[in-house]
């Protein structure tokens, strides 16, 4: 969608995967600081999300929304106030539905009314669900409902990242590239390998989607809610930058352990999702063994992730020439974005990488290395 926004994957929190209905003013407030204590905040994380079950059961006398008064004492306006005042951004949940999932009131028919309390308290974000849609399936009926609601955000005049849940049903890669910023291309993410890894197959092959401020959702992360190994959630990290998808933290921050924040923190893998071309990563080759999985960088280096979904260990390779580097380079550098090491090859790349783990490379040209003139190429030397 061109209204300016998400010209690089959103980041920031959503309460849903750690929390469910379980949020509050008090939730998003605290996460909010520890977004600036912990310095996820200066890593580039900058929505904080509210998820369903933020309102009431009711509209009121003028057919506005309610914040639950018992979770949200100073409503989402005063809450939105909070999140600005530390110089981060808030999100909130909706349905193109007569009701949300978890059973509140749904957007449908009341898409200006709704989107212009989300304006007037200060809303930035709005992710857009898809449950109790009446919808007879058909993807005009898809688009009708969700660019009712991208318009009535558009008519407020004030920026809200408009972020499509519809799951993936009516192939919203193929045309929400003007309708919304993101959209979910699966059912919901659960905190398990197999949960990743289907998603991150089905994910995978949309690459061509995907571009500045129009992204592939393969939903939010579950790195830190404890149902997958450390070396499962750097995939999953690892891949969600590779294919550019939001980074969306949905663990209880407040009790996150060093591993799962030297995941979330890590920069050099934060870059790759936030790089300027905006570009998700394609399959190079695929085998028994693993994917060799190739993404193309604004400075013309390249991040390669050796991922294995196997069961045992496996080594995996490629070279600087498959990967789309220069061939008239005279060396590369391949810098691990795990191990934070850096070494030299001549052209191979490779890892021997731990099963459901992967190895993430950033591929330059070596800094002493000479960009060597064509004619080296044929043979003439001692230039
Ligand atoms: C759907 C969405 C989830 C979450 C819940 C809330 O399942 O896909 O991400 O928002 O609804 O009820």
């Amino acid at each position: 969608l061109d209204n300016g926004l998400a010209t690089t994957p959103p980041m920031g929190f959503n309460d849903w995967n750690a929390f469910g209905c379980n949020v509050s003013e008090q939730l998003i407030k605290d996460t909010a600081d520890y977004f600036v204590s912990s310095g996820l905040k200066a890593a580039g994380y900058q929505y904080v999300n509210i998820d369903d079950c933020w309102m009431t059961h009711s509209r009121d006398a003028e057919g506005r929304l309610v914040p639950d008064p018992a979770k949200f004492p100073d409503g989402i306006k005063g809450t939105a106030d909070y999140v600005h005042s530390l110089g981060l951004k808030l999100g909130i949940y909706e349905d193109a539905g007569t009701s949300t999932c978890a059973g509140y009131p749904g957007s449908l028919g009341h898409e200006t009314t709704d989107a212009q309390s989300f304006a007037d308290w200060g809303v930035d974000y709005l992710k857009y669900d898809n449950c109790n849609n009446n919808s007879d399936g058909t993807q005009a009926d898809y688009v009708r409902r969700y660019t009712a609601m991208r318009d009535a955000l558009k008519a407020t005049g004030r920026p809200i990242v408009y972020s499509l849940c519809e799951w993936g049903v009516n192939q919203p890669w193929n045309w929400a590239g003007d309708v919304g910023n993101l959209w979910r291309t699966t059912g919901d993410i659960s905190d398990n390998w197999s949960s990743l890894k289907s998603i991150i197959d089905a994910n995978l092959p949309l690459a061509s989607a995907a571009g500045p401020g129009h992204w592939n959702d393969p939903d939010m992360l579950e790195v830190g809610n404890g149902g997958m190994t450390d070396t499962e959630y750097r995939t999953h990290f690892s891949l969600w930058s590779m294919m550019n998808a939001p980074l969306l933290i949905g663990t209880d921050l407040r009790k996150a352990s060093a591993a799962t924040m030297d995941i979330l923190l890590n920069k050099e893998v934060i870059a790759l999702d936030q790089d300027s071309l905006g570009k998700q990563a394609t399959v190079l080759s695929s085998s028994a063994a693993g994917d060799v999985i190739v993404k193309q960088l604004a400075d013309g280096d390249r991040a390669v992730a050796f991922y294995n979904p196997s069961d045992q260990p496996q080594h995996l390779s490629t070279t600087a020439k498959a990967v789309g580097l220069p061939t008239s380079h005279t060396g590369y550098q391949a810098r691990d974005l795990w191990q934070h090491t850096t070494s030299q090859t001549a052209g191979t790349l490779a890892a021997t990488v731990p099963a459901h783990g992967t190895t993430l490379l950033r591929v330059s040209k070596a800094p002493n290395a000479a960009s060597a003139p064509a004619l080296l190429d044929t043979g003439i030397t001692g230039l």
